[in-house]
């Protein structure tokens, strides 16, 4: 498979103190990487640097074949990277819809009715209908983090990086997640999942990586990574 997203050497300081020490991976068009950490382990600054709302101290970053380290976060979604934030952000005092129409006019560059068209497709597949008209600041819990999914989503995303969304949810709608974040999969996106459900992690994502003060403890198949030793004492505190 051809590779979407290529990390060097990822270098990020504040201060003194290092949150991404030297992080390489590499990401396949149409994967689902998990990935996984203790609080603070650096996973919400690595998708700062990746979306650019973050300057790394060093390091390289390649999408689809062009370099995109100095490109600035707007040009980065143009090209395809959109993110959804642990604290979701929306213009709370717009409707679901008018939200999406910002994105995708913003991110994806779409119009008219061919944004229309965008917006109400992303609506059906994240089960939005029946909140297109409510104001995002007014959407109970779940709802909210399904709205964040489809701000990131209507951006069209060729890479999407989900920044827990299971935390806080039931089982059930922990399941509902992994179906809708694998028919975005299917619909031509790669995906980057942060989560600390580890059952959530096991079940989605074909590949995964582990996080501990800013360096990579392990990435590759989800059970392998996560019985190393190394991560087990590291995350699961064993
Ligand atoms: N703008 C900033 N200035 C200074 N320190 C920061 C800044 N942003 C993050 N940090 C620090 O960097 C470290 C990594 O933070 P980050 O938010 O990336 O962790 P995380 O793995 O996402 O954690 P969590 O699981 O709690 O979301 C933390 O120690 C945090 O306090
Ligand atoms: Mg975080």
């Amino acid at each position: 498979m051809a590779e979407v997203l290529s990390v060097r050497g990822l270098t990020k300081s504040f201060g003194a103190i290092a949150v991404a020490s030297d992080i390489d991976f590499d990401v396949a068009e149409g994967e689902i990487v998990g990935v996984i950490g203790p609080n603070g382990a650096g996973k919400t600054t690595l998708f700062g640097m990746l979306s650019g709302h973050v300057v790394p101290s060093a390091g390289r970053l390649s999408f689809r074949g062009e370099d995109i380290t100095s490109l600035a976060t707007h040009e980065r979604a143009r090209r395809g990277i959109a993110r959804t934030y642990q604290i979701p952000r929306p213009f709370g005092q717009m409707t679901v819809f008018d939200n999406l129409r910002v994105a995708a006019t913003f991110g994806a560059g779409l119009s008219g009715a061919e944004a229309t068209e965008w917006i109400e497709r992303t609506i059906a597949t994240t089960g939005l209908n029946r909140y297109a008209g409510t104001l995002a600041g007014r959407l109970p819990l779940l709802v909210r983090k399904r709205h964040e999914l489809a701000r990131a989503l209507a951006m069209r995303p060729k890479l999407l990086l989900i920044d827990e969304v299971a935390a806080g949810l039931t089982e059930e709608e922990v399941s509902e997640f992994i179906e809708l974040v694998r028919h975005i999969r299917n619909m031509g996106s790669t995906v980057i999942w942060i989560e600390h459900v580890i059952r959530t992690m096991l079940t989605a994502t074909d590949r995964l990586m582990a996080l501990a003060g800013g360096k990579v403890l392990a990435i590759g198949k989800p059970h392998d990574v996560i019985k190393l030793p190394e991560v087990q004492r590291v995350y699961l505190g064993a």
